[in-house]
């Protein structure tokens, strides 16, 4: 099976706006969706929907017209609210009354959202049915005085006691009340939202449109320390499915089982790979097999995750892009400590402009320990010392830093763990085009640690400093039993410095469950971008790739292929 990500929707678009920012927002909009394969026709009767955005009074003629094309009508953003004389309610089905101001609207499930309901939640707070499951939506709320019985409510929005639709369809007409402000046509949350209902308009009319088997079926290559989070991912992100899981240990497959009752499971690993019951293939051996088993994965047709470290080699890399490419597939890396709160909080903070220009970052993990004698420490299986941690925390730098890389120069130790290949101790340093400079040091000779990031702007600076946490509790006989957590085991503490010497403590926000998951069922099924790709995995490979070439001689620079 070959198929491409992205949707098959095809919308014309009616756009009169006379506010610039929101047309300037709505622009964006149509840009950002082509680029989620949604296409545009230049005429009504050739789209799945015509999507009217407009803030002024629509007339009788436009009404009319649409009404007669016998073509699906979003009527979105300000378009209800800019129509005081309901020349749009015979359609809708919707008396509208005021709008409030923007805020942050919580947009929850209608009655009838169906397969909806299941794909919008981004917040789950507590158990409480009061609170409930919604997603978060900075626009206003028109609010909504009477709703005919033919009506189908899709999302709605409390504005004090009173719930309104948001979003509702009545035959061919959908109505999306979100999008009236810029930063409601902006938010990336609102476009999802858009695509779904969308969806669902599309698929309620009986109009063609091709959209991606539901759900992804995924078949799990390698069930080691890492399988039970991707099974679990699989398992609860909608529109992702665990088809099968092989690993050469019958004894993983065993505990694959326990968890996933009644799953598929083989030791056969080609087989796996060109299953025809599956879509996608997660790679998750250890580093130095990556490449063979994602390339024969993109060419069997599957959309391929592949475990980080990407490769070995950028040419492996290179690839398994090109034959992702040809066959229209996917292929990116698990990149999974692009959420981890410390991560999320350092890159709002250089983002927001609070540091100034950010142009020096150190970055730090290890602590003083034998390396395990697994594979993890071999460096012709894991790649060597720059590829464990760096595959992770070289990832966070890139993305810090979108300038190219100008070149690296990196050292190792080898000094004490002589049972084991990988090099204890090794630091690289990332010169950027621009100036800036990153470096990574990862040591298993670190008795002090230093902070896991020290970050310097031209108007203040940012330091995370490790945590030591213990877990207390007692054995079998009463006495008190204390567990030392490993420092990555817990996030570090931020605090930012300001040029005037004051501090200030940071929040570390927590993502959604399963975020890479949540983005890779977004962009399989709804053409919706992901924060990583496979090109900025590819970028991560070549510096730890001239990071080793580096540290092979002597610290000489080398750019990056
Ligand atoms: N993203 C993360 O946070 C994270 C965390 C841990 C590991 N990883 C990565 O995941 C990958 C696996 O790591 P792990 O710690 O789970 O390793 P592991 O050694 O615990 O598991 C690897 C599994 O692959 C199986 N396997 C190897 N070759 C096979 C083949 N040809 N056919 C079938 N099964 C095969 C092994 O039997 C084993 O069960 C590595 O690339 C590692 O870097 C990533």
């Amino acid at each position: 099976m070959s198929r491409g990500p992205g949707v098959r929707l095809c919308l014309h678009w009616l756009v009169d706006l006379s506010d610039a920012h929101l047309a300037d927002a709505v622009a964006d909009l149509r840009l950002g969706l082509r680029g989620a394969g949604v296409e545009e026709a230049p005429g009504a009767r050739d789209a799945h929907a015509v999507l009217v955005w407009r803030d002024t009074p629509p007339g009788p003629a436009l009404v009319d017209r649409l009404a007669r094309l016998g073509v699906p009508v979003v009527l979105a953003g300000p378009t209800l609210a800019a129509d005081p004389d309901g020349a749009w309610t015979g359609h809708t089905g919707l008396v509208t009354g005021p709008v409030t101001p923007a805020h942050d609207v919580r947009v929850r499930a209608g009655r009838d959202a169906g397969g909806m309901a299941a794909r919008l939640v981004d917040h789950r707070h507590g158990t409480g049915a009061h609170l409930g499951e919604h997603v978060h939506v900075h626009d206003r709320v028109l609010r909504v005085e009477q709703v005919d019985d033919d009506v189908a409510v899709l999302l709605t929005a409390a504005v004090g006691l009173a719930v309104h639709p948001v979003a509702s369809r009545r035959g061919p007409v959908l109505a999306w009340l979100l999008g009236g402000t810029p930063t409601g046509v902006a938010s990336p949350t609102a476009r999802r939202l858009l695509l779904l209902a969308l969806h669902e308009l599309v698929a309620a009319t009986g109009r063609p449109a091709s959209a991606p088997r539901t759900p992804v079926r995924a078949a799990l290559l390698g069930y080691g320390a890492i399988g039970h989070e991707h099974a679990a991912a699989f398992r609860e992100v909608t529109g992702l499915g665990l088809e099968l899981v092989c690993d050469r240990n019958p004894e993983r497959l065993a505990a694959a089982r326990e968890v996933s009752p009644g799953l598929r499971t083989t030791t056969d690993a080609a087989a796996a790979v060109e299953d025809p019951d599956v879509d996608l293939v997660v790679v998750s051996t250890p580093p130095d097999t990556h490449a063979e088993w994602a390339l024969r994965a993109v060419r069997a047709g599957k959309h391929v995750v592949v475990e980080k470290p990407f490769a070995i080699r950028t040419e492996e890399a290179d690839a398994v892009l090109a034959a992702a490419d040809e066959a229209g597939v996917l292929a990116v890396v698990y990149q999974n400590r692009r959420w981890d709160p410390d991560y999320l909080a350092v890159a709002r903070a250089v983002r927001s402009g609070r540091l100034g220009e950010v142009f020096h970052v150190e970055a730090f993990v290890g602590g003083f320990g034998h390396p395990c004698n697994l594979w993890h420490s071999d460096v012709d299986a894991s790649g060597g010392a720059f590829y464990d941690w760096g595959a992770h925390v070289i990832d966070q730098l890139l993305d810090l830093f979108p300038a190219p890389v100008a070149h690296v120069s990196a050292t190792t130790h080898k000094r004490r763990w002589f049972d084991v290949t990988n090099a204890d101790h090794s630091r690289v340093l990332v010169h950027f085009a621009d100036g800036a400079e990153a470096e990574f040091t990862h040591s298993d000779l670190a008795a002090a640690l230093k902070p896991r990031w020290y970050v310097l702007g031209t108007a203040g600076a940012l330091v995370g400093s490790w945590r030591v946490e213990r877990v207390v509790s007692r054995n079998a006989v009463g006495t008190l039993e204390e567990d030392v957590l490993a420092p990555a085991d817990s996030p570090p503490v931020l605090d930012l410095h300001d040029a005037d010497g004051s501090v200030t403590r940071l929040a570390t926000p927590s993502a959604p469950p399963h975020p890479f998951h949540r983005e890779l069922a977004d962009h399989l099924l709804l053409g919706l971008p992901m924060s990583v790709t496979g090109a900025t995995s590819r970028r991560v490979l070549a510096v730890m790739e001239a990071a080793s070439a580096s540290a092979a001689d002597g610290g000489r620079p080398v750019v990056p292929r």
